[in-house]
């Protein structure tokens, strides 16, 4: 009985995967259900009381559609392709055709292009002139700047570093990005302040609701140097932490301060106006490779719940910006798997905040900053896996994987010569013979460089909620916040109340010891 049982399973299972429908009628179903929709979708003109920005660090078109098929098979709709409004994003920089995650990080939060590897200031200032950034007119507000001065709460999420190049222009206004702390400041820099302090010290940073993500080292000078090139390290003894719990409770504000998976957990959020978490000393780990444990570091979704509770707590409405940003780190390095594996960790993320929020007051975004050179090629089967193999080219007969990159990091080039009566041909690595389907998997690049490049191709935007019809058709990519502010009426609002706390500071000022550190990796 039992046997009869499973070998029905195991029957009914097999025809689910083998036999995908054909026939026509599944077709006009599929096409009558959208049709449906689209007839019902209806413009919400309600003011975004709360808006939630949604960035998948380098995921493009082609990182999504292979998330959807990773997820559930070609006919899948991810969370947010169930939103109702949609457009494309054109991502060029000020000075460049294919940008960086800096400056399309301050088109999206400060509505003006700029020059590659700069914070939130305009393109009048070219990277490293600390003496332009410092002029006022250069420097550009941010979304969450508008969103506290309108009395509202602002706060972010990140898997990267908090000072890294997506954040920043939230908080931040830098002539370069790599100066997220002092250990990466040329000491010929001495009037420009680092991107951590400007985080802890300074106007917004200071009145940020929430800060989580990793960065440890370089708001924390370490004990021990670990001389990662890629990390930016404090070296002026600096305890920005500490810095953090006196400025808040120098102002009687509720804050609590997290490190780990059982901290985070332990918050009283019925007690909690600051929350800053960090939980590594550089970027967070990978979804599928993270400690779960409760001295292990949250997900995603972890820290955007908790980023909810606390900001929600604001009756006037609150801006969050959550990034996925290990999708561009895996694409960086030429692994397809795991960057698909956290384009669909964030996915989750949007799942819980449209869980936790009503699409009557709450503006949700999901969006890129820019692409990668991901392609998906020819012809797989439809339902085959799409980490497999497409098919042998026809021109030598070897295999090539369903995805590759036009660009790659160093272990993605599988190409070898070889050398036959004096003769040297470049042949390709039989696909068949790696385990393609890993998540350690390298896949192909035509070029190899030392690390994978962005694509300078557009985005796509998912809306819903109020003004989400403002995204339809293709936007230069500074137009959302330009949308944001209209939807959120961030435009008129000013609360005086908010601008009035920005007393000054005492600043103790240690003698910094500059570094010199002119040959920085290059941070894109
Ligand atoms: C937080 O507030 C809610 C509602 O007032 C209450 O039910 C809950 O017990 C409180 N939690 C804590 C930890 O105080
Ligand atoms: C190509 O891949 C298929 C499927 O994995 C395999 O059966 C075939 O032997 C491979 N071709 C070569 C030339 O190795
Ligand atoms: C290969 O090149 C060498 C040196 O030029 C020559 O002596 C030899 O005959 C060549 N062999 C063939 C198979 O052409
Ligand atoms: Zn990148």
């Amino acid at each position: 009985m039992r046997v009869e049982l499973v070998l029905a399973c195991v029957v009914f299972l097999l025809q689910s995967v083998v036999s995908l429908r054909t026939d026509r009628q599944y077709w006009i179903d599929l096409a009558q259900n959208e049709l449906d929709e689209a007839l019902h979708t209806k413009w919400n003109v309600n003011t975004a009381k709360n808006v939630i920005i949604f960035v998948g660090d380098g995921m493009g078109p082609n990182t999504v559609t292979a998330t959807r098929i990773y997820k559930g098979g070609e006919s899948h709709r991810l969370v947010y392709e169930k939103f109702p409004h949609m457009g494309l994003l054109k991502t060029y920089s000020a000075d460049k055709m294919v940008p960086d995650s800096s400056s399309t990080a301050t088109a999206l939060f400060n509505g003006v292009k700029t020059n590659q590897n700069t914070v939130a200031v305009d393109a009048t200032v070219q990277r490293r002139d600390c003496a332009r950034s410092l002029k006022e007119e250069a420097r550009l507000p941010s979304l969450a700047t508008h969103a506290l001065n309108a009395g509202k709460a602002a706060g972010f999420v990140t898997t990267m570093r908090v000072t890294h190049a997506t954040p920043a222009p939230l908080y931040a206004h830098s002539a370069d990005r790599s100066w997220e702390c002092d250990g990466f400041m040329p000491d010929t820099v001495t009037e420009c302040k680092d991107i951590a302090r400007q985080l802890i010290e300074d106007e917004p940073g200071r009145n940020l609701n929430v800060i989580l993500g990793g960065g440890r080292n370089t708001l924390v000078t370490p004990q021990e140097p670990s001389d990662n090139q890629w990390n930016c390290e404090r070296r002026d003894g600096r305890d920005l932490i500490e810095t953090y719990k006196k400025d808040k409770e120098s102002r009687n504000l509720k804050y609590s301060v997290v490190t780990n998976n059982k901290e985070l957990n332990g918050v009283n959020f019925n007690e909690t106006d600051y929350l800053i978490g960090i939980f590594a000393n550089s970027h967070l780990s990978l979804e599928y490779q993270r400690d779960k444990g409760p001295e292990g570091m949250p997900s995603i979704s972890d820290m955007t719940g908790a980023a909810i509770k606390v900001l929600r707590r604001n009756s006037k409405g609150f801006f969050l910006m959550v990034e996925g940003g290990n999708i561009d780190m895996a694409h960086h390095r030429g692994r397809a798997k795991v960057a698909i594996d956290e384009s669909a960790a964030m996915e989750e993320a949007v799942r819980l905040a449209v869980d936790m929020t009503d699409e009557e007051d709450t503006l949700i975004i999901v969006t890129s900053d820019h692409t990668h050179t991901l392609s998906i090629n020819g012809y797989p089967n439809r339902g085959s896996n799409v980490f497999g193999i497409a098919q042998p080219s026809s021109f030598d007969g070897v295999n090539y994987t369903t995805l590759s990159y036009s660009v790659g990091g160093p272990e993605t080039f599988q190409f070898y010569a070889e050398t036959e009566d004096n003769e040297t041909t470049v042949r390709r690595r039989e696909a068949s013979l790696d385990q393609t389907d890993s998540m350690n998997y390298h896949q192909i690049a035509a070029i190899r460089d030392v690390e994978g490049s962005h694509g300078g191709g557009d985005v796509t935007i998912y809306a819903r909620g109020p003004y989400a019809h403002l995204f339809h058709n293709v936007h230069e990519q500074h137009y959302v916040f330009h949308a944001v502010m209209h939807a959120a009426q961030l435009d008129k609002a000013t609360d005086s109340s908010a601008q009035a706390s920005a007393s000054a500071v005492t600043v103790i000022f240690l003698l910094a010891i500059p570094i010199k550190r002119y040959l920085l990796p290059n941070l894109q």
